[in-house]
């Protein structure tokens, strides 16, 4: 080979090997739904950035984020619940994002003030009541739960799950922390059995008629309303979906959301990633991939189920109120017995 070709093969090389350094966003996300694959080569048409993903459990996601430390090749973590985001936050995780776009797309309450993350689709903890027994104008409030006349009706999942930390989080802000004790200890005092299971098992049983009014997000009712298996859907055919007010506010609402992570080798391209799950199209798909609504305002969606359920009025409290009070709510939670 002559030198003159060599140098032209160099020439040729060399700028390949930058660019395909630049040309890539590396996710970590607890996510798995299959519109996702949508936002990622949606993400790719519009940028060119290749996303390589790495798929797990939140906490297992957190915890390899933590031991990689500054070695880590993740660039985004993208997880639900902004409790968990707050966690992750707390572990020096993320790094602060300024971004015209981010701040203007996304709601102020659905971002972390110091822009470590930012919320991308929003579900409600609705109550969900049996249809026979319960008339939806008796759930207008969370705090109606307090009332003697639920004793031995209402089902709920245990303490420690992050969506009830963080609804008592917002009780909290709302109420003060006597209050918020307050109620809990009423509540806890209506539970039809001790805490058990998850968001569907509740629903399940307010089907089986083990209890009339449970206590969930409100995609898990989705899911089964939307569900291809009869058993499912019939349990769903049986349960209303009320919005509750919190103390004159809104429904107590939470996020699915993203940060762009302390080490990331493609911080631009990372930032770019989140600013395209603010664009209208990723925002419908990121949404709707778990029955959830965009945050977005001009994004809208076109699910029944959520149709059906009604326009959403939230409690605009900042979501990061919801991690901050994350200790004390599970203190309150443990102060009054609830498992
Ligand atoms: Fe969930």
């Amino acid at each position: 080979m002559t030198l003159k070709s060599l140098a032209i093969l160099l020439g040729v090389l060399v700028p390949l090997v930058a660019t395909a350094q630049e040309k890539i966003v590396n996710v970590y996300s607890s996510r798995h739904y299959q519109t996702d694959e949508a936002l990622y080569t949606g993400f790719t048409r519009a940028t060119g950035i290749k996303v390589n993903r790495i798929e797990a459990g939140e906490d297992a996601l957190i915890e390899r984020i933590r031991n990689e430390g500054a070695r880590s090749p993740g660039d985004v973590l993208i997880t639900v619940d902004a409790g968990r985001l707050w966690r992750a936050e707390q572990l020096g995780l993320f790094q602060p994002i300024r971004s015209p776009v981010l701040d203007s797309r996304i709601p102020q309450s659905f971002r972390e003030p110091g822009g470590q993350w930012f919320g991308f689709s929003m579900r409600a903890r609705v109550l969900a009541y049996n249809k026979a027994r319960v008339r939806p104008d008796e759930l207008r409030r969370y705090e109606d739960l307090a009332d003697a006349k639920w004793k031995g009706r209402i089902c709920a999942r245990s303490s420690s799950n992050i969506y009830n930390l963080s609804l008592m989080g917002a009780l909290i802000d709302r109420l003060g922390e006597a209050r918020a004790e307050e109620w809990a200890r009423a509540v806890r005092a209506n539970l039809a059995r001790d805490p058990k299971g998850g968001d569907t098992d509740q629903l399940k049983a307010v089907a089986a008629g083990e209890c009339d009014v449970a206590i969930s997000n409100h995609y898990y009712y989705a899911r089964l309303a939307r569900s291809a298996k009869p058993d499912e859907k019939a349990i769903a055919g049986k349960l209303g979906v009320a919005l509750p007010g919190l103390a004159g506010t809104g429904t107590h609402v939470n996020i699915s959301g993203a940060g762009v992570l302390k080490h990331a080798p493609h911080r631009e391209a990372a930032v770019r990633f989140l600013e395209y799950l603010a664009s209208d199209e990723a925002q419908r798909y990121f949404a709707d991939g778990n029955n959830e609504w965009p945050v977005v305002a001009s994004a809208r969606v076109a699910n029944p189920v959520l149709s059906a359920i009604g326009e959403i009025s939230y409690d605009p409290i900042n979501v990061a109120v919801l991690g901050r009070n994350q200790p004390l709510a599970q203190k309150i939670f443990d102060r009054v017995g609830w498992k």
